[in-house]
This record gives structure tokens, sequence and C-alpha cells, in this order.
């Protein structure tokens, strides 16, 4: 695995438990946001009319509408957009975020085939095809999302690539992540760098307790987690090409309000945060 991958893995282990309730307002905010952006991402949604209503073979759906949440964490984009699909499945590097995914999921009493997730990674660039999701329900996607996840990537063209084979022809690659932005000064002025891969960033992963020492801690092995400052337009635009899903290719800033708390302030700080969307050819 590599060590970025490793850290990850570690970190948000350690983070799984409290994720939800410490991101409470980040997590609204953005759950608000993309449900405002429904026909901007542009996928076939199960519709209200459709929802519900049993069909000849015992199903409640005329269709399906799959999605595939990669880097799911505790679920965030399938919960968003649960209620216009038909099913979600989730894939994460962290036992522990798939750990309250699903438990989550089992409490809104939805069935596994509703909405589930397993551990796994398809960034490896020697293992495109991991045996862990290589069963056909990790294939042939209505929709594949992304979010928060990218700047988390040793190579983020090859984990964008990986998620467009996993879609249906004409199937959204759908990608929400920080605008590019500048690395965070931390209380000692210096910006978080420190062995080569990680970038004084920390957006939501900062807070470790009370005393200051804990959280530049906590914002230290954050930091670590992350291998880019954000995305440009033009930085994105290239990468769905070159993945395969440049088709009707549209970005769009969900505003700066969304508010990320880190080890560098005491009160969090405001990131500007886009979705990117296009179609696979
Ligand atoms: C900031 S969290 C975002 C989680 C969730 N998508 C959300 O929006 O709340 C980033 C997630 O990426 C996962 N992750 C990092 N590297 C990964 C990889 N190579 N493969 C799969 N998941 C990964 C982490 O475990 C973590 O759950």
């Amino acid at each position: 695995m590599a060590e970025v991958t490793e850290l990850n893995r570690s970190h948000f282990n350690n983070e799984a438990s409290n994720y939800d309730s410490k991101f409470q307002k980040t997590i609204q905010q953005l759950t608000e946001a993309i449900l405002e952006r429904l026909d901007f991402i542009g996928v076939d949604w199960v519709a209200d009319e459709e929802d519900g209503s049993e069909q000849g073979d015992g199903s409640t759906h005329a269709r399906e509408v799959r999605l595939l949440d990669y880097a799911c964490g505790t679920g965030l984009m399938s919960r968003a957009l649960a209620p216009y699909t038909t099913q979600c499945v989730g894939v994460d590097i962290s036992e522990g975020m798939v750990g309250v995914y699903n438990a989550t999921a089992q409490n809104q009493g939805l069935s596994e085939d509703e909405m589930h997730a397993v551990v796994g990674d398809v960034t490896v660039p020697e293992d495109p095809s991991p045996a862990a999701l290589s069963a056909p329900r990790f294939f042939n996607f209505d929709v594949a999302v992304l979010g928060l996840g990218f700047h988390h990537f040793a190579d983020p063209p090859l984990a964008a690539k990986r998620l467009v084979e996993r879609l249906r022809p004409g199937g959204v690659l759908l990608i929400l992540d920080f605008v590019t932005h500048e690395p965070i000064v931390k209380r000692d002025g210096h910006d978080g760098h420190g062995h080569g891969h990680g970038h004084g960033h920390g957006h939501s992963h900062g807070h470790g307790g009370d005393k200051d020492e804990g959280k530049d801690k906590a914002f230290h092995n954050a930091a670590h987690t992350v291998t880019h400052h954000g995305f440009s337009e033009s930085q994105m635009k290239g990468i769905f090409e070159a993945a395969g899903a440049g088709r009707g290719f549209a970005f769009q800033e969900m505003g700066s309000g969304v508010v990320f708390t880190h080890g560098s302030t005491k009160d969090g700080s405001k990131r500007r945060v886009f979705l990117a969307r296009g179609e696979k050819a």
C-alpha cells in the first residue's frame, strides 16, 4: 500500500467514530449544496413518482439508478443522493469509515442491496482490478461520486480513470473537492509540510483535543494524508478528459461558505468547494 494510502487508512480509522458529529455543520452545508445541483449533475435520477410504487416483479422501481460512492467515508454523498437512486455502493480504504457507513445505513432501515460499503482501493497502479471489487455489483454504475477524497490520493488522475472504468457508457463521474488554495499556515508559521507529500491543509480533520499541543499533532497527522492543495477548473477538465469522462464536462463552484475546521485556527476557515461532472462516452 502506498505510504499516503496507509496514512489515510490509519488517520480515518481514528476519526471514524467522531467524524459525523465533528463535521455536522459542514456535512449539512455540503448536502444542501449538492441537492440544489441535481440538474447540474445531470443524472437521470429516480423521480419521486417512481419511488415506492411496486412493480410487477415485486421491486419498487421501474428502473435502476446505481451510485458508486468512492472514498465514501461515513456516507455524506450516498446519504444526500440516496433518495434519487436505487442503490448506493460505498468503497473506502478505512475499515472504520466503512463500519460507520454501514451502521448508519442499517439504522436507517436500508438493506445491503440499497446501501452498503466495503473496504477497497482502486488507486493501486499495479492492481487495476482489485479482487475485493471484482463482483458485478462493483461495475456498470450510472454515477460514480467522489466527495472530498480526490486531494488525498497519490495519483488523482489514475483514480478518476479507474472510476470511469466502472461506469456504464453514458454514466456520470462527479467529483466534489476544494478549489486550488494556499496551504494553511500553522501557529508556528510553518505551512504544515514536513514530509514531502504532506500539505498543511488538514481541512476537516484538525482538532485533536482541547490542548494546543494535541491540536497541532492532529493537524500534522491530517496534513500528511493530503497530496494536493485543491484543483483548478482546467486541471479537472484535463483529468476528466484523460479519464474518458470529458463529454459534457462542467465545473461549478458551490460557494465559499463551507466551513472546515483545522488546527491552525480556533473557529475553522472557509474553503471554496467545487462540483465537477462529465460523462463516459
Ligand atoms: C475527507 S474524507 C471524505 C469522506 C466522504 N466522502 C465525505 O465526503 O464525508 C476522505 C476519505 O477518503 C478515504 N480515502 C483516502 N484514500 C483512499 C483510497 N486510496 N481509496 C479509497 N478511499 C480513500 C479516507 O479513508 C476517507 O474516508
